[in-house]
This record gives C-alpha cells, sequence and structure tokens, in this order.
C-alpha cells in the first residue's frame, strides 16, 4: 500500500479557532480525520504531522525519504518565504502537491507568490478540507 506524508504549517492546528471566515469553523482533528477516511477511500497510507516550527517541517521533509511515496504540504505562512521548506522537498524530490485551504490569490498580495510550489507537482488552493483529498488522489493516481 502506498504511503503518502501530511504535512501541515503553523497555525493549522488552530482550525476553528482562527479567522473562521476565511478557514472555517472545523477544527484540526476535523480535518484529520478528513483526511484519514479519505485516504481510506483510495486505499492508501497516510500520516498526518503539523508544526509550527519551520525547522521541524525540514526534518519531517528528509525523514519521509525512503520513507513515504509521496507528500501533501499545507506549508502555511512558510509557503510564502522559506527557501528550507522549498529545498528540503527539492532534496527529498518525492512527487508532492502543495494545498492551501483559502484561496491564496484572492488574498493579500505577499500571499500570492508561493516559493514552495516550485518544488511540487502542482498547487490545490481555495477549496478547504476537499483539496486535501484530492491531492490524494492524484498522487495516488501518479504513483
Ligand atoms: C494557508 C494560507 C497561508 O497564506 C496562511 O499563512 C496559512 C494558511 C491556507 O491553508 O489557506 O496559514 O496556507
Amino acid at each position: 500500500m502506498k504511503k503518502i506524508l501530511v504535512l501541515n504549517g503553523p497555525n493549522i492546528n488552530m482550525l476553528g479557532v482562527r479567522e473562521k471566515t476565511i478557514y472555517g469553523k472545523l477544527d484540526y482533528p476535523a480535518l484529520c480525520a478528513y483526511i484519514q477516511k479519505a485516504a481510506a477511500a483510495l486505499n492508501v497510507e497516510v500520516e498526518v504531522a503539523q508544526s509550527n516550527v519551520e525547522g521541524e517541517l525540514v526534518t519531517l521533509i528528509q525523514q519521509a525519504y525512503g520513507k513515504f511515496d509521496g507528500i501533501v504540504i499545507n506549508p502555511a505562512a512558510f509557503t510564502h518565504y522559506s527557501i528550507a521548506v522549498l529545498d528540503a522537498l527539492k532534496a527529498v524530490a518525492l512527487p508532492t502537491i502543495e494545498v492551501h485551504l483559502s484561496n491564496i490569490h484572492a488574498r493579500e498580495e505577499f500571499r500570492h507568490k508561493s516559493v514552495t510550489a516550485a518544488a511540487c507537482l502542482g498547487q490545490i488552493c481555495g477549496l478547504g478540507f476537499k483539496g486535501y483529498a484530492l491531492a490524494l488522489k492524484a498522487l495516488a493516481e501518479e504513483m
């Protein structure tokens, strides 16, 4: 069975509390449950992790090498400036899809730019939780 690592960056653990008009009312455990259910339906194994710390995300990406077949990542704010996350994704060179709950292109200008997407097969944004299921489906078909 294919194994996919789902990584979430800073403040994603605050879902259900943070800016509900943008991110919705559902909390982080609800997102994790949604991802597990979507993975089961696709017959893939997932591990879901979240960190508010850039270096921890880099380590989690590095540790995915040789262990996972693909990565779904919502780097959150790190999307917009983390060369370290970009380099880690490039280093492991696993098929990766970037996901954003909100439509980053319809928000403040500083959110329009993703430095991490350059290391990804593609980016899905603005579809809420569904973006994760679509990313898993795309990776499951890719692998
Ligand atoms: C986000 C969008 C980012 O701009 C923001 O910093 C986040 C969440 C999203 O999922 O829509 O924390 O990645």
